[in-house]
């Protein structure tokens, strides 16, 4: 039985809260995962009351829920949860006002989950009140946080956050959300390793040539130019979603399906991926940025025309990484991992190439030439598995073609936004999908000299146009001639 809660969110009134957390929690109330006692106070700067603020909320959910979501009687039972505190996160106030809301409102649950939609700037100043005020101390009931990524800019930075937070919470009482784990489809990554014979045995660099995972976007910095224009594509989704997602594909078995020994896995796999030498860093690492382009038949301008980018800015919308993992399974097999903004669509993948076989029967080609087995994992926008082999085509000639095995699961299910799966597991106080304060410092270690170079290198980036894959120049991180990027999780030929 999950325990009653009071569900905190600092930055109310921002797009975090307005487009993923008030929609997920209204759904999870939908779906009856919402335990009774579960209430939200909302925390803000507004000059608002409860109603207000009830109204805001539900006036915003009115066109994102999902259809069956859509009905009076649902918003009304969700409205009776919202609570709204008034103040300033920088003042001490704000924190006795709300410690005043929860110890004078009997329906308030003394457990309570505070929940950072703000900027990171902002989290060690609020974490910082929070122990103050004594609201960070767990005493009649348990006292939970939550952070969202960027989780520092840099390792040093990092460790500074981790030092702050870790002065005002018990890593036990921290949830560090990276929305990509909340992805179903991403979770399918270890049941589809784990949960079959069938393909562990070839995991590894004995039938695996490379791997590939992709994250590219149609769309540019959706309205947060500013917090992009600092981070860039490398810091954004590199360090963060596309590790994590190398972390899974690559991890080794956890002994049991529990936090800490997914999270233990997850960390080996970053502590042996090879560290990038300064002098090496070109051979590895590769940015670029959009210029003007035709992005679904609209024209849209350049990255630096945007509103909100520095002039001149030479941050990169597009980053491609070389990584190697020193361990028994993987040494030597390349893992490159690309992202992009104003791509040619939007694609999350995984593709996993294998080896050739060690004898060329069939065709009288090279053996470069040849078609190899892929594994691939779409993540969004289809969610979808699917394997291809070659097989023999129908005729008299002794001729092969690739045809895809489709292992697609439940195509009609409405998928649940990451968020719902998350805010759920916060809830039930079950960390496995949340980051440990080390895994976070791992990657910025593989990262962080990339950066470093890059930082010193201001002068020059490459460009592609918006609505493309992004620039040839990319083609230059492969090991070998056959390797090429794989955009698709149709058997099209990519270009
Ligand atoms: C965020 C990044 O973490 O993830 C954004 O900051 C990116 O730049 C987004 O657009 C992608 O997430 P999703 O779920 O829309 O694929």
């Amino acid at each position: 039985m999950v325990d009653p809660c009071t569900f905190v969110i600092f930055g109310a009134t921002g797009n975090l809260a307005a487009n993923k957390l008030l929609p997920a929690l209204y759904h999870l109330d939908c779906a009856e995962r919402l335990p009774d006692g579960l209430n939200v106070i909302g925390v803000g700067r507004r000059d608002w009351d409860d109603a207000h603020w009830r109204e805001e909320v539900l006036t915003g959910l009115r066109d994102k829920v999902r259809g069956e979501g859509n009905d009076g009687k649902a918003f009304d039972r969700f409205a009776a949860r919202l609570r709204f505190v008034r103040g300033d996160l920088s003042e001490r106030s704000c924190y006795d006002a709300l410690q005043n809301r929860l110890t004078s409102e009997p329906e308030l649950s003394p457990n309570v989950i505070f929940y950072m939609a703000i900027p990171p700037a902002d989290f060690s100043i609020v974490s910082q009140h929070l122990a103050d005020s004594g609201l960070s101390q767990e005493g009649e009931g348990w006292r939970r946080l939550v952070v969202e990524k960027p989780f520092g800019y840099d390792l040093e930075s990092a460790q500074l956050l981790d030092k702050r937070l870790h002065s005002c919470f018990a890593e036990e009482q921290v949830f560090r959300i990276d929305h990509y784990l909340g992805k179903g489809t991403i979770q399918n990554i270890l049941v589809f390793r784990f949960a079959n014979l069938l393909l562990e045995p070839l995991w590894n660099r004995n039938y695996i040539d490379h791997v590939q995972i992709v994250h590219a976007e149609a769309q540019g910095t959706g309205g947060r130019a500013e917090y992009y224009d600092d981070a860039g594509a490398l810091r954004d989704m590199i360090q963060s979603h596309l590790m994590q997602m190398l972390t899974l594909v690559a991890m080794e078995p956890p002994a049991v399906m529990e936090a800490e020994a997914l999270r233990d896995e997850k960390v080996k796999v970053l502590r042996s991926i090879r560290p990038i030498p300064q002098a090496a860093v070109h051979a590895h690492a590769f940015r670029a940025q959009y210029a003007s382009g035709n992005v679904g038949g609209v024209r849209v301008p350049g990255y630096v025309e945007e509103e909100g980018v520095a002039t001149g800015s030479t941050t990169e919308t597009f980053a491609a990484l070389k990584l190697y993992i020193d361990n028994w399974r993987w040494r030597n097999v390349p893992f490159y991992l690309r992202t992009g903004k104003r791509m040619a669509e939007n694609r999350s993948l995984v593709s996993v190439r294998f080896k050739h076989p060690p004898q060329q029967l069939f065709r009288e080609t090279a053996i470069e030439q040849l078609t190899p087995n892929w594994v691939l994992l779409g993540i969004q926008p289809e969610e979808c598995l699917r394997m291809e082999i070659q097989v023999k085509e129908t005729g008299l000639e002794m001729r092969t073609r690739t045809v895809q095995l489709d292992a697609s699961y439940d195509p009609d299910g409405v998928p649940m936004d990451a968020y719902e799966a998350l805010l759920l597991d916060v809830i039930d106080g079950d960390h496995s999908l949340f980051l440990r304060y080390d895994e976070v410092a791992w990657a910025w270690r593989v990262v962080d000299p990339v950066l470093r170079v890059w930082a010193t290198e201001r002068d020059f980036i490459h460009t592609y146009p918006a609505g493309t894959w992004g620039p040839r120049e990319a083609n230059r991180l492969f090991d070998r001639e056959d390797q090429r990027w794989r955009n698709r999780v149709s058997l099209q030929n990519d270009e």
